[in-house]
Order: C-alpha cells, then structure tokens, then sequence
C-alpha cells in the first residue's frame, strides 16, 4: 500500500510517499528559502505562488523516485492546515484533483499531526509517547494517545521556539531560517558568556514563554558590537538557555503523568527545531532520567516534508478514516479538534 503525501503549508513543498511496511519511496522537497530571504521571513503571497509553480514537478520527481505512476497509489493525502492558507490550498486542491482524476481515496492530514507520527515510521514507537512539537509556529507539550488522540500538556504563551530562533538570529545578523545557523555559530561558542534568563523555569505545568528571552538577547545586544566571537557566544548561551527551559517543561509533563498514573513508551522530539543536536541531547538526558526511549526523527523528516504527510496519511487510511473532496482548508486546526471517527 503506497501513499503519496503533498506538504504546502509554509515554505517548503514536499511529496513524500511511503508504503505501509514503513518504507520511505520518496522525499521531494523544494524551499523557497531563497525567494523569502531577503525578507528575513516567509510572505504568505510569495510562498502560495512558488507553492503552484513548482508542485508538478515536486510530485513527477516523487513518482520517478519511486519508480512508480499514478495506478500504483493506494491513496493520496495532503496538509489541509494549520498554516498559511494561499498554500495549502494549493496542495489540497491538488491532492483532491488526483485522487477524484484517479478515483483514489483522499485523506485530510493536519500538519501537526503529520509531524507528531513522523517517529512511528523512524523509530516504530509506540503509543502513547509524550512528544514535544517544536517548529517556527508551534511550541506544544502533547500526550499522543493514538492516531488523531492528543492531549495537550503545556504550550507557549508567546513565541514558538523556532521563532525565537529565527527572531535572534535576525538580530545577530545571521539570516534566516536562523535555528540552524545559529547551532552552527554556536559550536565555537562559549554557552555561559551570557547569563539569559530561563522563563518558567520551576513554574507549575509545562507550559513555555520565549518573549522574555528574546528581549533579553535584544537588550544584551545593544551593549555590545557584534563580533563573530560575541555571535558564537550569544547563540551557544540561547541555545542552552532554550534547552535549559525545554527540559525543565518536560520533566513537569513526566511528573504530572506519573501522578496520574499514566505510563508512556517514550519521549519524542518532532518539528524542525527537533533537528537541533544540542537541544535533543537534553532532552535525552529527561527520557533517560525518567525510564523511556528517546527519538527524534533524522533532520530531514524534522522539517516539513511529504513523507510525514504521507504517514499521517496511511495511519489515518489503515483505520478507515479518509475524507470527502470537500475537506476544508484550514489556517487554524488545533491538534486537540482533530476528528478521530
Ligand atoms: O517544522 P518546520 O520546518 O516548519 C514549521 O512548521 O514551522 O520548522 C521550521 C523551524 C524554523 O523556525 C527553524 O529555525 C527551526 O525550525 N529549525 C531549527 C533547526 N533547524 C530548523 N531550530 C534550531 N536548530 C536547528 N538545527
Ligand atoms: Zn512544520
């Protein structure tokens, strides 16, 4: 059973297509890194229409990957939301168009989904796992129960942790999408020449604040002129300041599921901040201190793709639930509202 995923939620478009013995067939993803660069951030407008020009040939290349055509698809799923609705709508509509063109089922996936499945198919973890969703829009602490059966521990109250890596990297010059660059500057970096505040830290709960950090690094910023060695230091002391926070957030969610006497298999990082090395290694340190697996999916899968849609996609089909031609586009889709039957 082969499934072929689209993702044209934000700035990437992907097709993915996997096969049901958690075999990856293809992974096609073209960015528009470039056409959003000089903007320091992703405009909704450019991405709908970089999502159209190049969603033809993102899918032939995927199908030529496989060595597969259309007649060898069990299904096809596509992001129906959250994210910015210009391009969702192009892959949604394109993803119904094969599958009524092909009389193939339609399957809705929410992108927050996709990525919290991803480790299903990595790792073939087993629910329920605590998962820490972590990307530019979205900073969550959820308890993944099944397939479209989540529950929210804690979430940000302001900024996603991606954004405050994007947000920082901005100020020190190192362009975007800042996560990555600022682990790569933070590698000749010393983490303690900075001493950032870690919001929330020892609060009831697991929720996550990351405005206070930000206008810390601002305001740090402006007593300094910025050097290549103060870039390094400023990004090695945010990342541990981050990371700091994350595993603190974590270790409540563990405590407040062990007083509720539930027991999960493991701890799983997903969303592009997941590929942050120093960041995973940390909240290894939490899965190994309370007793469960660790997983993080490769960097690859982390950020978005189709393959993950393309899961999310099978899961949802192997339990019947597949959607009408007429599923919605949606800019807002909490994971909490999905439809289980
Ligand atoms: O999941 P994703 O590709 O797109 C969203 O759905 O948002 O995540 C993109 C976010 C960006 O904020 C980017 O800076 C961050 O993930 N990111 C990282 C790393 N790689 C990507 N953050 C920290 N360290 C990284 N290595
Ligand atoms: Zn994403």
């Amino acid at each position: 059973m082969l499934i072929l995923g689209l993702e044209t939620s934000c700035d990437d478009t992907g097709a993915g297509i996997v096969g049901d013995a958690r075999e990856i067939r293809a992974n096609i993803v073209a960015s528009q890194l470039e056409a959003h660069r000089p903007y320091g951030g992703v405009v909704p407008e450019i991405a709908a229409r970089a999502h159209l020009d190049v969603i033809d040939d993102v899918i032939n290349a995927a199908l030529r990957e496989a060595n597969i055509g259309f007649g060898d698809l069990a299904g096809i799923a596509a992001t129906t939301g959250p994210g910015l609705i210009g391009g969702v709508m192009v892959g949604s509509m394109m993803g119904k168009a094969i599958a009524a063109v092909r009389g193939l089922p339609f399957i809705a996936v929410n992108h927050l989904e996709a990525h919290a499945l991803t480790p299903r198919l990595t790792d073939d973890v087993a629910f329920p796992y605590l998962l820490l969703l972590a990307s530019g829009g979205h900073c969550q602490l959820l308890l993944v129960r099944g397939v479209g059966d989540y529950r929210l521990l804690g979430r940000t109250i302001d900024d996603a942790i991606g954004e405050c890596f994007d947000k920082c990297a901005k100020m020190l010059g190192l362009g975007y999408p800042g996560g990555p660059l600022i682990e790569m500057a933070a590698r000749d970096g010393n983490a303690r020449a900075f001493d950032l505040p870690r919001p929330m830290l020892g609060r009831a709960g697991c929720d996550f604040s990351f405005s206070g950090m930000k206008t810390a690094v601002r305001l740090a910023l402006e007593k300094h002129v910025l050097t290549p060695a103060l870039v390094g230091d400023m990004a090695a002391s945010l990342q541990a300041a981050i990371a700091d926070v994350v595993a603190d957030r974590a270790q409540h969610a563990f405590d407040l599921l062990r007083n509720e006497g539930v027991a999960v298999t493991a701890f799983v990082v997903a969303g592009g901040v997941a590929a942050n090395q120093v960041l995973c290694a940390k909240v290894k340190n939490v899965a190994a201190n309370n007793g469960v697996a660790f997983a993080a999916p490769p960097p690859k899968l982390c950020t978005d793709n189709g393959v993950m849609v393309a899961w999310a996609g099978l899961e949802r089909m192997r339990l019947g639930l597949t959607d009408g031609l007429d599923a919605a586009s949606r800019p807002r889709w909490p994971l909490e509202e999905i439809r289980r039957v």
